[in-house]
């Protein structure tokens, strides 16, 4: 009988992907649960065939130089891959994957849970009450901006920017406007009630909530800096549920102190969890802790296809989401 080939999984995961992973493979588990170093990540490169870690792991080109090399595959818990340089795994000849689908209407309802939480002051109504400063109904109190009717724009239109569009088409009544540089056919675009537009430009200056949906690339990063947030409508909102490093934080905080922005729900944040207190002052910003993906069923399902993803390479089938 062959060995089973070694993995080292790098956070806690739910117990029935644990379990899973514990049939299948020889299974290093995490049991600290805390955020990893280069150091660990090095370890885990040195003595396990296949990695599988969290959008937190950061596999730079120096953690990925490890020596020895053990690892030929990472299966990363999560869509986005950024934590990965994946050029520097394919030199090293490590296949890379994502867990595609799975997240994505999770993903989209926490989109729409931040805008409408943020034009209706959901955040600042629930400390007001927790707070006790609550002093009853009255026809003037905590107004907030009506969803129905409004314009969302986003930014990049894959899965789940179009599972935000149909909810907010069909559930809320928006209007959908959606900028990616390589957008969905007509038809698709058509399915989920949304009209496209040429520039970002264009989209930021019809938009009265914009919603950011585009990975983490060289060419995103910062993509929301002072310049681009003055293109948007004055009074309008910012929601980030995309990756953190999208925003330059000191404009979107200009833009908040100036009025230009009227409020903002972020999900993610530059360099997390030690994201920018500033943020903390502004009582029209709501902010979550990185929930976009966070239901059980959402987990255990990324679990799962990362776990297939594992099982493919091992077993020499194709590997289903594969990306380096
Ligand atoms: C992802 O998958 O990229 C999310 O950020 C975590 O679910």
């Amino acid at each position: 009988m062959t060995a089973k080939p070694k993995i080292i999984v790098t956070r806690r995961l739910p117990a029935a992907v644990e379990q899973a992973l514990t049939e299948r493979f020889d299974v290093e588990l995490s049991r600290r649960d805390d955020a990893t170093t280069a150091e660990d990540l090095q370890r885990a490169l040195a003595h396990a065939d296949g990695v599988l870690p969290t959008v937190t792991d950061k596999f730079t080109a120096e953690v990925l130089a490890a020596y020895p090399l053990r690892t030929r595959i990472i299966a990363n818990f999560g869509v986005g891959y950024d934590n990965i340089d994946v050029a520097a795994a394919r030199a090293h000849d490590i296949v890379v994957t994502n867990t595609p689908d799975v997240l994505t209407d999770a993903t989209a309802d926490l989109a729409m849970t931040l805008i409408l939480m943020t034009l209706r002051r959901a955040g600042e109504g629930e400390r007001e009450l927790r707070s006790g400063n609550w002093t009853g109904w009255r026809p003037t109190h905590m107004i907030g901006t009506h969803v129905a009717g409004r314009t969302l724009g986003l930014v990049g239109m894959g899965r789940i920017a179009r599972a935000v569009a149909r909810r907010a088409h069909q559930g809320f009544g928006m209007r959908v406007l959606c900028y990616d540089p390589a957008p969905p056919s007509p038809v698709e675009l058509a399915a989920v009630g949304a009209e496209p537009r040429a520039t970002l430009e264009s989209l930021l200056a019809e938009s009265d909530i914009v919603s950011l949906h585009c990975p983490s690339l060289p060419s995103t990063r910062g993509l929301m800096n002072a310049s681009r947030l003055a293109q948007m409508k004055p009074g309008s909102f910012l929601i980030n549920t995309a990756r953190g490093d999208v925003v330059d934080d000191d404009a979107v905080i200009a833009a908040l102190t100036a009025g230009h922005l009227a409020g903002a729900g972020l999900d993610v944040f530059r360099n997390e969890p030690n994201f920018d207190r500033r943020y903390l002052d502004f009582q029209n910003v709501v902010l979550l802790p990185h929930l976009g993906s966070a239901t059980r069923e959402t987990r255990e399902a990324m679990g799962m296809r990362a776990l297939e993803n594992l099982a493919a390479f091992f077993d020499g089938r194709p590997v289903p989401d594969r990306v380096a």
